[in-house]
C-alpha cells in the first residue's frame, strides 16, 4: 500500500488535516489505534475561534457548525460575588463559537466516510519508520495481521499518548512542562445551562467554569485535588460545590439533574520542539498540550493542521518545499503564545494552595485592574478570539 500522506490519529487533527488535504487533491490514509466509537466517547471543551470554523468550512464540513452552533459575543467572569462581561465583539470585532468537540469529530468522520478516504481503525502496534530518510512508513497489525503503508510523509496527529512523538531520539527533540497542583471535575448533564454565555468564575473555595453544548445540555467543572477520585464526587456534592463558586446572581440559575458523563482531568502545559523531523511532522496534542482553560486545545491543533495541509498542498502543486520548511517555525510561534495565555489565565481563575492569602489577593487586583481597564479586556479578547493563522 502507497499513499502521500500517512495520518497517524484520527482525533480532531488527524481527521481535520485529511480533510483538508483531500479538499488540495492530496490523497491520504488514517490509521487510529481505538474504534470510531470509542473515538466519539471522548468529551472535550467545546468553544470554536473563527479561525477553525473558517477551517471546517474549507474542510467541507461547516454545514452543521454553522446551523447549530451557538454564537457568543462575550464570555463571563465572576469574582467576589460579582459577574463582569468580556465584550469580545465589542473589543475585536470577532465571537466564538459553542459546538461541541465530539460534534466535529463526527462531522469530521462522516465526510471521510462519504469522500471514501481509507481509515483503518482499530490498529495494533503502529510503528512509524524511516521518517529520518527519502522513504518513510508505517506498520501496524489489523486482525492479527502485519501490514506496511510506504508514503513521502507522516504526520503525527496521535495526541499526548501518542507513538509519534515518542519515535523521536531524544537527542532530536526538547520539552517544556509545567504541571499544575489540581485537577478539573467536569459533569455533563441534560439541563438547560445557566448562561448562553462561558462563564469563567475565580472563588476561594476554587475555580468554576458553566459551559453548554446546547441550548438542553449543560458542561460544568470545578477545580479539584489531584487525589480526588470521581467516585468521591456524588452529583448533589458536585451541584453542591458547583453553586458555592458562583455569584448568587448565577448560582440562582442553575437547574440540577442526573450527571450523563462525569470525569476528573488533570491540568498540564506542555510543548514539544521542534514539530518537524525529516519526514514527521507532529501537529495537535502529540506536540503540545494546554490546561483548558480558555479552551485552546482543538483550536491550537486546527491552526497547526491548516498551516500543514497548506505547505503539503503547496509541496504537490508547486513542487516547493518553502512552507514545509517553515512549518515547525510558524506552528511554535502561535503555540507558544496560545499557551501563555492558557498558562496566564489559568493562573489568575485557580486557587493555588502554596500562593496562600497573598496570591489569592494578586489575583483579585488583576481581576478588579482587568475590568477597569479596556486596553486590558482588549488583549484578552484579543487572545480568547484567537490570534490570526
Ligand atoms: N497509533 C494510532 N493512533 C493513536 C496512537 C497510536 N499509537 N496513540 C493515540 N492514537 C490516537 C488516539 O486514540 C486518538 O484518537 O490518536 C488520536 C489523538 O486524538 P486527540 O488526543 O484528540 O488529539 P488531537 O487530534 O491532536 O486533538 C487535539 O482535541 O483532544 C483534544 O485536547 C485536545 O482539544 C485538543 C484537540
Ligand atoms: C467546555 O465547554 O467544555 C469548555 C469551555 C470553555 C473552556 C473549557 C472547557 O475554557
Amino acid at each position: 500500500m502507497r499513499t502521500p500522506v500517512a495520518i497517524i490519529g484520527a482525533g480532531p487533527s488527524g481527521l481535520l488535516l485529511g480533510q483538508l488535504l483531500h479538499t488540495y487533491g492530496v490523497d491520504n490514509v488514517v490509521i487510529e489505534q481505538r474504534s470510531a466509537d470509542y473515538v466519539l466517547g471522548r468529551i472535550r471543551a467545546g468553544v470554536l475561534e473563527q479561525v477553525t470554523v473558517d477551517l471546517l468550512h474549507e474542510a467541507g464540513v461547516g454545514q452543521r457548525v454553522q446551523a447549530e452552533g451557538l454564537l457568543d459575543d462575550h464570555f463571563v467572569i465572576a469574582f467576589n460575588g460579582q459577574v463582569h462581561n468580556i465584550d469580545l465583539l465589542a473589543r475585536t470585532g470577532k465571537r466564538v463559537t459553542v459546538y461541541g468537540q465530539t460534534e466535529v469529530t463526527r462531522d469530521l468522520m462522516n465526510a471521510r466516510a462519504a469522500a471514501g478516504l481509507s481509515t483503518v481503525y482499530e490498529a495494533d502496534d503502529v510503528a512509524l519508520h524511516g521518517f529520518d530518510g527519502s522513504s518513510p512508513y508505517v506498520t501496524w497489525r489489523k486482525d492479527g495481521v502485519e501490514q506496511r503503508l510506504d508514503c513521502d510523509w507522516i504526520a503525527g496527529c496521535d495526541g499526548y499518548h501518542g507513538v509519534s512523538r515518542a519515535s523521536v531520539p531524544a537527542d532530536k527533540i526538547q520539552t517544556f512542562e509545567k504541571v499544575y497542583p489540581f485537577g478539573w471535575l467536569g459533569i455533563l448533564a441534560d439541563v438547560p445551562p445557566i448562561s448562553h454565555e462561558i462563564v469563567y468564575a475565580n472563588h476561594e473555595r476554587g475555580f468554576a467554569l458553566a459551559s453548554l453544548r446546547s441550548p438542553t445540555r449543560s458542561r460544568y467543572y470545578v477545580q479539584c485535588s489531584l487525589q480526588d477520585q470521581v467516585s468521591d464526587w456524588s452529583d448533589d456534592a458536585f451541584w453542591a460545590e458547583f453553586a458555592a463558586r458562583l455569584p448568587a446572581a448565577l448560582a440562582d440559575k442553575i437547574t440540577t439533574g442526573p450527571s450523563i458523563e462525569k470525569s476528573i482531568a488533570p491540568l498540564r502545559s506542555f510543548v514539544a520542539e521542534p514539530m518537524r523531523f525529516g519526514r514527521l511532522f507532529l501537529a495537535g496534542d502529540s506536540a503540545h498540550i494546554v490546561p483548558p482553560t480558555g479552551a485552546k486545545g482543538l483550536n491550537l491543533a486546527a491552526g497547526d493542521v491548516g498551516l500543514l495541509s497548506r505547505a503539503l498542498a503547496e509541496f504537490y502543486k508547486e513542487k516547493s518545499s518553502a512552507a514545509l520548511d517553515d512549518y515547525s517555525r510558524r506552528a511554535l510561534a502561535r503555540v507558544w503564545k496560545a499557551e501563555r495565555f492558557s498558562w496566564w489565565f489559568t493562573t489568575m481563575m485557580h486557587r493555588f494552595p502554596e500562593n496562600g492569602a497573598f496570591g489569592a489577593r494578586m489575583q483579585i487586583a488583576e481581576l478588579d485592574y482587568l475590568m477597569s481597564s479596556e486596553a486590558m479586556q482588549t488583549a484578552v479578547a484579543e487572545n480568547y478570539v484567537g490570534l490570526p493563522l
